[in-house]
């Protein structure tokens, strides 16, 4: 296979604020390669600099072989780019406004109408193809917007966000026309996105991105991989040593630990002071308890309990997932 894009070491700095760390990655020709982050983690940034919007402070890119700073001009020929933000003029139609994205790329004639009309069925847009879009829904504006990106055929594509803001139906032809493109033109995509769910349902690969840096990459089932086979919290009355590592020692386990759960704190002194007289009593307690196996390690889990009459206060699952595995790598949830 050969790479459409290759990323080195690209860098982008407000001051001393990195907005891009240092981001390398590839992606290969006929591939739809995800860039999965948190809101501020450096997506636009990184899609900007590699489409000419902005300059990056340090390293580089090859777009079908062409270095992104020296080779900007063959590099637009090449790129598609269906920004976050919206690029289109109200008043106008979406036939006028696709007429107009496709002259600046210097279609004319036979051949720009033919286009229009092409990006228009892509979209799934043709019938409503006159109306003004400030009347389209937000959904159908985006649909444009992804037309537009589309009108002089790019072999990259990069997609940010697209279904941010849209509705349901809109969201399914945006996902049917990214895997039409990919599948039946052979067309590269990049697609960001904060909802692990749409990375997971259309990308081969993906990056995860957290503070301008990727932080893993690689197919999700080897991302999910990382993470066994997912991870069981269980609640429990009370819990000792003994408990914990018959949980590790479990079939399907891999490990078991506590996790600090927040103490309230004493009302008053007083009650400080009355609390620090009586020996620690264990209070309720959290397990975490990592799976090799989901099924069978609930199984064995709640078998386990049952025979030292353990009682459950609670049953967490968590499955592994893009979610589980930013969660695990950063300690925060994709959308805070
Ligand atoms: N012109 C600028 N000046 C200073 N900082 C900027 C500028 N543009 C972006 N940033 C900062 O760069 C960081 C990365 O922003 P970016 O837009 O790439 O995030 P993102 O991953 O696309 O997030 P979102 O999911 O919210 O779109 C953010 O902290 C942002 O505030
Ligand atoms: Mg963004």
């Amino acid at each position: 296979m050969t790479a459409i894009l290759e990323v080195d070491n690209l860098v982008k700095k407000y001051g001393d604020f990195e907005a891009v760390g240092g981001v390398s990655f590839s992606v290969e020709q006929g591939e739809v390669f995800g860039l999965l982050g948190p809101n501020g983690a450096g997506k636009t940034q990184t899609i900007s600099m590699l489409t000419g919007v902005i300059e990056p402070t340090a390293g580089t890119a090859r777009i079908g072989g062409y270095d992104i700073r020296s080779q900007m001009d063959q590099v637009k020929k090449i790129n598609g780019l269906v920004p976050q933000d919206l690029a289109l003029y109200p008043t106008l139609s979406a036939r006028a406004n696709l007429n107009f994205f496709g002259r600046i790329y210097g279609l004319r004639g036979k051949e720009l109408k033919e286009r229009v009309e092409d990006v228009l069925r892509i979209v799934a847009l043709t019938d409503r193809a006159d109306q003004a879009v400030d009347k389209y829904s937000g959904g159908m504006k985006r649909r444009v917007n992804i037309a537009a990106g589309l009108i002089h055929h790019p072999k990259l594509f990069f997609l940010d966000e697209p279904t941010v803001g849209v509705d349901p139906q809109s969201r399914n032809h945006i996902f049917e026309s990214v895997l039409r493109l990919n599948r039946e033109r052979g067309m590269s995509i990049v697609y960001t996105s904060h909802y692990m769910e749409e990375v997971e349902l259309l990308c081969n690969r993906v990056a995860i991105i957290d503070q301008g840096k990727i932080i893993a990459m690689d197919t999700i089932k080897n991302l999910t991989a990382l993470l066994g086979g997912g991870v069981i919290y269980v609640g429990l009355a009370r819990v000792d040593d003994e408990i914990l590592a018959g949980l590790a020692g479990l079939p399907a386990v891999a490990e078991a630990t506590t996790v600090p759960s927040p103490v309230a704190p004493p009302a008053s002194e007083e009650q400080a002071l009355e609390a620090a007289d009586r020996p620690p009593v264990s209070t309720e307690a959290l397990v975490k308890v990592v799976a090799k196996q989901n099924q069978q390690a609930i199984v064995n889990v709640i078998n386990y309990l049952n025979e030292h009459n353990q009682n459950l206060t609670s049953l967490e699952i968590l499955e592994p997932n893009l979610e589980s595995v930013f969660l695990h790598l950063t300690g925060k949830k994709l959308r805070e």
